[in-house]
């Protein structure tokens, strides 16, 4: 999979043409076979438009942050209208929502820790995850966190969280 990273350069009053630019020569290595799967990160629907406009072939995934308290769900609604797969990035919050107390208390319920309960969260959306640990033992421990499941009602809790843990990127500011 081949993903472009960011929708625009910052201050780049071109970013539309530079970003047609881009994406004709990716979606021409897909076509001739040579990347299985193209797709984009951290694009929101207004930079997705762009691409509807001027090209057939769509990105096939979205990597976009994602976690308890930052859900972006307006442009996963709008990705998953098109069946435009979506991956989190951050799905841990990067270490900053993990001593929130709901998120704590919600991780005892169900025994487990509070990074399972987090990566077990997106799961049950299908969303994709993709924590990152430089530690042999939590990277086995983010593998296996299908042997329980949060139950409707706090899924609907735990989306419905006030704001969390944003990382402060943001392709447009
Ligand atoms: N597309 C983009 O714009 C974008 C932006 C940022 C990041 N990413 C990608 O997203 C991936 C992950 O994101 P991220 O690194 O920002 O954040 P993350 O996966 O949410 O958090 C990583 C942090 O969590 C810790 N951790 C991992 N597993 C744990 C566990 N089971 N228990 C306790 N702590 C745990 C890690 O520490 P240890 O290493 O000590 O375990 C590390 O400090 C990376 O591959 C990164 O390249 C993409």
């Amino acid at each position: 999979m081949y993903l472009l990273h960011w929708p625009r350069e910052k201050g780049d009053s071109q970013w539309r043409s530079h970003l047609c630019q881009t994406w004709k020569a990716v979606s021409e290595l897909y076509k001739a076979g040579k990347i299985k799967a193209i797709g984009v990160s951290n694009f929101l629907p207004h930079h997705m438009k762009v691409l509807e406009e001027n090209f057939e072939i769509l990105p096939m995934v979205n990597q976009l942050e994602l976690h308890i308290g930052y859900m972006q769900n307006y442009a996963v609604d709008y990705c998953r209208e098109r069946n435009i797969h979506i991956q989190a990035w951050s799905p841990l919050g990067r270490g900053r929502i993990k001593e929130n107390p709901f998120i704590v208390k919600m991780a005892e319920k169900y025994m487990v820790t509070p990074e399972k309960l987090m990566l077990r969260f997106l799961n049950q959306q299908d969303i994709s995850i993709i924590p990152k640990s430089n530690n042999e033992e939590r990277m086995k421990a983010n593998l296996d966190i299908y042997d329980f499941t949060i139950d409707e009602f706090d899924m609907s809790l735990l989306l419905s969280l006030p704001q969390l843990g944003f990382s402060e990127e943001h392709p447009d500011l």
